[in-house]
C-alpha cells in the first residue's frame, strides 16, 4: 500500500511517499528556519504563508521523486494534531481537497505517533511493545506503545520540553535558532562536570520531568558572570547543561523501563538526534542487555515519511477520516 504523507504541524512543509509503512519511496522536506531565526523562533503567522507557498510544490516534487502519479497512490495521510493551529490548517485542508479530488482515503495521523514512527523505518525489525522517550521541541514524554495505535503516557514535562529548554539555554549563549543542534555541537568539546546544575524531580511523579528550574539555573549563571565581567568557557556551560538534561531524560526513562519490565527501549523525535542522548541510552541499554533502537539522524526532525510510515498502521486499525476533519493544536498522543 503505497501512502502520500503530508506534514506542516510546525516550520517544515514536508510530503513523502511510503510504502506499507516501512519503505520510503520518496521524502521532500522545505524548512522555513532560516526565515523564523531572524525573530529568534517560529512565527506563527509568517509559518502558515509558508507553508501555503511551499505545499504545492513539495507534494509535486514527492510523487516525480517516487516516479509515481496521483493514480498509482492508494491514500492520502495528514499530519492534523498538535502543532500550530494555523500550519495544520494548511496541510489538512491540502489533503482534504486532494482526497474530494481523488477519492483517496484520507487518513488523520498525530505528530508525536509519527515521531515514534520515524524508527519503524530506520529500524524494519522494530515491533511494538516498547517503551519511547518522545522528546521534540514541544513534548518530553516517555510513552508506552503497547501496538502501533495502542499509546499509554508513563511521564511528561511539567513546564518546557527537553527541545525547548535546549532551544532557550542556546539563545541566552547568542546561538541562532534553534540552539540545540548547536549547543550540542559545541558542547562535544566541553567539560560536563565544570558547572554544577540541578537535576529537578517532581514529587511523587518518579517518571515526569520539570526543565524550566534547570533551564533558569544556567540563564542566571550565565547572566550573572556577565554582570561580574568573568567570560565562561562556552564548551564547558553547553556539555554541563547537555549534560543535566540528558541525566534527567535517561535517569526517569530506565527507572520506567526497570519498573514496568520493559526490555525494548525507542527514543523519538527532534532531541533524539542529541549526540550525548543516543551514546548515554546506547551504553545503558547494552549494560543492561536490553534493545534499544533510534531513528537515522535524518528523521528525528519533523519530516512526512515518518507520517507515512504511521498513517500505514492507523488505516489497518480503521482510523480514517472524511472531509470535516479538523485540525487541533493539542492532543494526547493516547
Ligand atoms: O521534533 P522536532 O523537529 O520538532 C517538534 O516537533 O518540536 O524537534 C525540534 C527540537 C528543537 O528544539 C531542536 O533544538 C531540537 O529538537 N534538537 C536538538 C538536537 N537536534 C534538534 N536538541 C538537542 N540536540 C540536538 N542534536
Ligand atoms: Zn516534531
Amino acid at each position: 500500500m503505497r501512502i502520500l504523507a503530508i506534514e506542516s504541524s510546525c516550520d517544515e512543509t514536508a510530503a513523502a511517499v511510503v510504502e506499507d509503512g516501512r519503505n520510503v519511496l520518496s521524502s521532500v522536506v522545505a524548512s522555513q528556519v532560516e526565515e523564523h531565526r531572524l525573530y529568534g523562533g517560529v512565527v506563527p503567522e509568517i509559518a502558515s504563508r509558508r507553508h501555503a507557498e511551499a505545499i504545492t510544490p513539495v507534494v509535486t516534487q514527492a510523487l516525480e521523486q517516487a516516479k509515481l502519479t496521483l493514480e498509482e497512490i492508494d491514500a492520502l495521510a495528514v499530519t492534523y494534531a498538535p502543532g500550530l493551529i494555523g500550519a495544520l490548517l494548511v496541510g489538512v485542508n491540502f489533503a482534504k481537497g486532494l482526497s474530494l479530488s481523488t477519492g483517496l482515503p484520507l487518513i488523520p495521523t498525530h505528530h508525536l505517533r509519527s515521531h515514534i514512527a520515524s524508527n519503524y523505518i530506520s529500524n524494519l525489525e522494530l515491533k511494538p511493545p516498547f517503551l519511547c522517550l518522545v522528546v521534540s521541541g514541544g513534548h518530553s514524554h516517555i510513552v508506552m506503545v503497547e501496538d502501533y495505535t495502542k499509546m499509554k503516557i508513563i511521564g511528561r514535562t511539567r513546564d518546557d520540553a527537553a527541545g525547548e529548554a535546549f532551544d532557550k539555554a542556546a539563545r541566552t549563549m547568542g546561538m541562532p535558532y534553534p540552539g540545540g543542534i548547536e549547543l550540542d555541537k559545541v558542547a562535544e568539546d566541553g567539560n560536563p562536570l565544570a558547572f554544577k546544575l540541578p537535576r529537578p524531580v517532581v514529587n511523587d511523579a518518579p517518571y515526569d520531568f520539570s526543565f524550566s528550574g534547570l533551564k533558569t539555573a544556567v540563564i542566571n549563571l550565565l547572566h550573572n558572570s556577565a554582570q561580574k565581567g568573568i567570560e565562561l568557557n562556552k564548551a564547558d556551560v553547553c556539555a554541563s547543561f547537555r549534560y543535566a538534561v540528558v541525566d534527567c531524560l535517561v535517569t526517569n526513562f530506565l527507572k520506567a523501563a526497570e519498573d514496568l519490565g520493559v526490555k525494548r527501549l525507542v527514543i523519538a523525535g527532534g532531541v533524539s538526534a542529541n549526540r550525548l542522548l543516543r551514546k548515554t541510552l546506547e551504553e545503558e541499554c547494552k549494560n543492561r542487555g536490553y534493545e534499544f533502537y533510534m531513528p537515522d539522524k535524518s528523521l528525528c526532525g519533523d519530516n512526512a515519511a515518518m507520517v507515512g510510515s504511521q498513517a500505514y498502521y492507523e488505516y489497518l486499525s480503521g482510523n480514517t477520516a472524511g472531509t470535516d476533519l479538523n485540525a487541533y493544536a493539542t492532543m494526547s498522543i493516547e
